[in-house]
């Protein structure tokens, strides 16, 4: 069972963006369900560091499921019991949604959709003898005239899937275009375990529209996110305490900004937490009127320091 919490929205995984310290952050803004970027399950058993970093979250950062990548099922399950032993983590999600080229030729993420055997093979595999209950993201299809979501979907529950995340894009599109929601729709038709429903959603209405017209047991989202952690709290509060978006002010917005380096440094030192928080900080400051200058220098910033320079310039102005 994969408990999923009143505010019916979980963290869309974001290789490079949903760190360690960006979920750390968004834990304090309300956040109840939170997905590690994807972690490579042969990286895993190859003992390669850098991986297994992937797999750490702060204390705070809980239900948490880690996502492995791979098409290897004996690989897979070994890296299943990898972090089995070695992490604390509540749910174990499959990607097979990732369109990037040097995932697909592998045979990993989306290309698995290609081979619905091979993708039951591998769930089954780790629910059978792993003890997290498991869970699989993947898109619409792999083209718009192969879109195969509702089969693929069913045989993962057939394998033993606890959970499905649907992202209504097909693996050729990429990124672009917009999501199909009626693809989603479908699937939750179709589906039994829940069924919850990526694309496009950038604010509270989005997604509670998208609950409501496609029945969808929980949204993720996760580009909107970059830059707007604020949006986590206003479907937290919206939930527990039925209470509208309010306006996040720049005070906030500052102190948000300092935090979020403050945790980036903590977690990887200075040079390399400051150059991770230069493209957050630009995400931050997306929609603030004539702030190219303002750009400009948070996107050379070099230590904590500096941001506090720069925030302050625009408070005095
Ligand atoms: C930079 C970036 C990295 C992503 N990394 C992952 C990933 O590691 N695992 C995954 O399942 N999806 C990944 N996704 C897909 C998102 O989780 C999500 O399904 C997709 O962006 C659509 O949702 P959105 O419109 O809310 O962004 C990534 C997306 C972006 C933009």
């Amino acid at each position: 069972m994969i408990e999923l919490f009143p505010s019916k929205l979980l963290l869309g995984p974001m290789a490079g963006v949903t760190d360690y310290a960006f979920r750390r952050l968004l834990r304090e803004m309300g956040l109840e369900y939170g997905v590690s970027e994807m972690i490579s399950a042969k990286g895993l058993c190859y003992g390669n560091d850098k991986t297994a970093d992937y797999a750490r979250a702060h204390s705070s950062d809980h239900p948490l499921a880690l996502q492995l990548f791979g098409s290897d099922p004996q690989f897979m399950l070994r890296a299943a019991l990898y972090l089995e032993k070695h992490y604390i983590y509540e749910v174990l999600d499959i990607n097979m949604g990732c369109p990037v080229k040097k995932v697909v030729r592998n045979g990993d993420g989306s290309a698995l959709m290609k081979d619905i055997k091979l993708a039951m093979e591998i769930v089954s595999k780790l629910v059978e003898n792993t003890s997290k209950p498991v869970s699989v993201k993947f898109r619409s299809g792999i083209s718009e005239d192969s879109k195969n979501c509702v089969a693929f979907a069913k045989a993962m529950e057939k394998a033993g899937a606890s959970m499905v995340v649907v992202h209504g894009r097909t693996a050729n599109q990429m990124y672009s275009g917009r999501a199909n929601w009626d693809d989603i729709g479908r699937v939750k038709d179709a589906l039994q375990i829940p069924v919850v429903g990526s694309g496009d959603i950038t604010s509270l209405e989005e997604g509670l529209d998208k609950i409501k017209h496609y029945g969808v047991d929980a949204i993720m989202i996760a580009r909107a996110l970059r830059g707007n952690p604020f949006l986590v709290r206003d479907y937290k509060k919206y939930f527990t305490e039925g209470t509208q978006p309010e306006t996040v002010s720049l005070e906030e917005r500052f102190s948000t900004m300092r935090t979020h380096l403050k945790y980036l440094i903590e977690e990887m030192g200075e040079a390399n937490g400051t150059a991770s928080f230069r493209k957050h900080g630009l995400w931050y400051m997306r929609d603030f009127p004539g702030s190219a200058k303002l750009r400009d220098r948070l996107s050379h910033l070099q230590n904590a320091q500096e941001l506090d320079v720069i925030l302050s310039s625009v408070v005095d102005r």
